[in-house]
């Protein structure tokens, strides 16, 4: 080893010692006679001290080191004088004073600060990833997810399950994102594609017996980028066979628990994670995957709406559609500007227009242009029904339930940031339960499956699959925390009847089902057990785990916001030999890009 201890290490029991460490040098302060170098790696920081009238060889090479080289350091650790002591350094109660001092390697100047957050710009940060991966950020976060992962893995193991690697080279999954594929040299014109999830396997491993897998399983899924979304990410795959839903739901509680509570830098908001329907979560919060760190609802008032002699809301409601509010505490005073801003979001969410009203704070009147087609009972019954008071912002949508839940969801989200309710110091998980089977607008002629074609539907809405798909609630069930959905899976379909039955409904002909999905209808006439699972986004987890606003920081090379590596310049041109043994032959704008390039 080039060392003996690391650069985090040495406390005051190790006095007197002689040591060596290798690590990176982090700052080197010349003050004339001894020279003080901060040596780091990812355990912590050393103070090295080189007195030049001592060593004349050591004063010579500490001249020459500049920050980022790599250095070997022998010498004696030493109690730091008195009052010398940096209570911010774990190691700040010793030094090390240099006997012998090697340059192992120069570096350039690095083109950020390593030794704290210099606020640089993303593109940067990625291009030179592996200097940005010695700053502590990532360090730390990389430490949280290694722990985390390991819990999970442990937890797993201590309840029988075992973890299978599943293929990445594999057949198109059914998960709703657009594949990546990979070109096939032996079989010209073929593609494998690599797996959104190993949700087809896992089922397949059920088929094989293995009834309780799980897996830290690489996805791919060529989707747009967001915050929360990189083209490949990682999930915990967990399946088992003979479960109900809620087997399912403890068993993957008890693990989020016990691995928040043992390796999250966040708390959790509460212990036992709320259940909610799906419908009262659309219809309370205007999301599927509602942030519950602050309550914020949207409240039903139909009623008295309906009945003002604001037209929009009067034929809304004779036509059947809603009218629902969002009380805003202590926004009464917006301007004119702000009003606009927020009639901006609700319009690019569907609204036509915003209504508005808001309590004047010291005479209590209501303002807003829709005031003067409510009476005075009616304005009284609205304030009474949304719990509003003087300095209160009352936001208002009427159109379709659809419409109506997105225009006040995403103001309900907007609102909180602005009133500073998403304290970024706790997580609030909850299950969403009870989905609709089908998402409640089609896709053409055919229904679109709310979570993915192997969930099964309640036993009992089995019967109205004929009559009202729409009606029909799946066994589905989502982990959400904080305002996004950090987990989703199902009890799934183990016949093959009802597969076909749900595969027609969702517009598969015989067929495509047959060509597409032919090993799992045939694996399910062999003995298929019943089974469920789910799959949790790793990424996401880490990221509300580690206090970040993306998971980018919670990953060692993501790509950036346009699915690129930018600092292996991925993806890249092939030469023509590759191309021509694949098969491939550039077309349209990929044939210009090329030559331009
Ligand atoms: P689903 O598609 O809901 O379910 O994915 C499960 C979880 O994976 C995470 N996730 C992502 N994370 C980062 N980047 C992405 N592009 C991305 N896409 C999804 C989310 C999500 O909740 N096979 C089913 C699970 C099952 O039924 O067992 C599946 O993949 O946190």
């Amino acid at each position: 080893m080039l060392r003996t201890h690391t650069c985090g290490e040495l406390r005051t029991e190790h006095i007197g010692q002689h040591v060596t460490l290798s690590g990176w040098v982090n700052r080197r302060r010349d003050m004339g006679g001894v020279i003080f170098i901060d040596l780091r790696d990812r355990y912590g920081k050393t103070q090295i001290v080189v007195d030049t009238g001592e060593s004349a060889e050591s004063a010579a090479i500490a001249e020459q080191i500049r920050p980022e080289y790599v250095v070997q350091v022998t010498g004696t650790v030493s109690a730091r004088l008195p009052g010398q002591e940096n209570p911010n350094m774990d190691t700040g109660d010793i030094e090390l004073k240099v006997n012998d001092l090697t340059i192992l390697n120069a570096s350039k100047t690095p083109p950020m600060l390593i030794d704290r957050d210099g606020g640089e710009d993303e593109t940067l940060r990625l291009k030179y990833r592996y200097l940005d991966l010695r700053k502590e950020r990532m360090q730390r976060n990389l430490r949280i997810r290694h722990k985390a992962i390991k819990y999970i893995r442990d937890y797993l193991d201590n309840n029988e399950f075992l973890e299978v690697e599943t293929p990445i080279l594999f057949k198109s999954t059914p998960e709703g994102a657009r594949d990546y594929l990979v070109p096939s040299r032996v079989h010209p014109g073929k593609f494998y594609a690599l797996p959104q999830s190993p949700q087809q396997l896992k089922q397949l491993l059920m088929v094989g017996g293995y009834d309780r897998y799980f897996q830290i399983a690489r996805c791919f899924r060529d989707e747009d980028q967001r915050a929360d979304r990189q083209p490949e990410f990682t999930q915990l795959d967990v399946e088992m066979s003979f479960v109900e839903r809620d087997d399912i739901l403890d068993l993957i509680e008890d693990l989020v628990r016990g691995m928040v509570n043992a390796t999250s830098t966040v708390p959790l908001a509460y212990e036992q994670f709320p259940r909610i329907s799906y419908t009262e979560a659309v219809e309370k919060y205007g999301s599927d995957r509602p942030d519950l760190r602050y309550d914020l609802p949207l409240v039903d008032v139909s009623d008295i709406a309906g009945q003002s002699a604001f037209g929009v809301f009067a034929n809304n409601v004779a036509a059947g559609n809603p009218v629902k509010a969002l009380v805003v505490p202590g926004c009464g005073d917006y301007s004119r500007k702000q009003i606009s801003e927020l009639e901006e979001l609700a319009k690019v969410n569907g609204a036509k227009g915003l209504a508005w009203l808001a309590i004047d704070p010291e005479n209590e009147q209501i303002k807003g242009f829709i005031a003067k087609f409510f009476t005075v009972q009616q304005l009284i019954a609205l304030t009474e029904r949304l719990n509003a008071g003087p300095g209160d912002l009352i936001l208002f949508s009427s159109d379709t339930r659809l419409v109506v839940r997105a225009v006040l969801g995403a103001l309900r989200d907007e609102m909180a940031t602005r009133l500073g309710y998403k304290d970024t110091n706790t997580l609030a998980f909850a299950w969403v339960i009870d989905f609709p089977l089908f998402e409640e607008e089609k896709e053409g002629d055919h229904y679109a499956p709310s979570h993915h074609m192997f969930t099964s539907p309640m036993p009992g809405d089995i019967p109205l699959l004929k009559t009202d798909p729409h009606a029909v609630k799946a066994a589905q069930y989502d982990l959400i925390c904080n305002g996004y959905e950090v987990g989703g899976g199902s009890i799934r379909i183990h016949n093959r009847q009802l597969q076909r039955q749900i595969m027609e409904l969702i517009g598969f002909s015989l067929a495509e089902a047959e060509t597409q999905f032919g090993h799992m209808l045939e694996a399910f006439e062999y003995g298929a057990p019943p089974h469920g699972g789910i799959a949790l986004g790793i990424d996401r987890l880490m990221a509300l785990m580690a206090g970040e606003p993306n998971i980018r920081e919670v990953m060692a090379f993501p790509k950036n916001q346009n699915a690129t590596d930018v600092m292996a310049d991925a993806p890249s041109a092939v030469v023509q030999r590759q191309l021509d043994d694949l098969h491939i032959a550039l077309a349209g704008k990929a044939l210009e890009r090329v030559k331009s390039s």
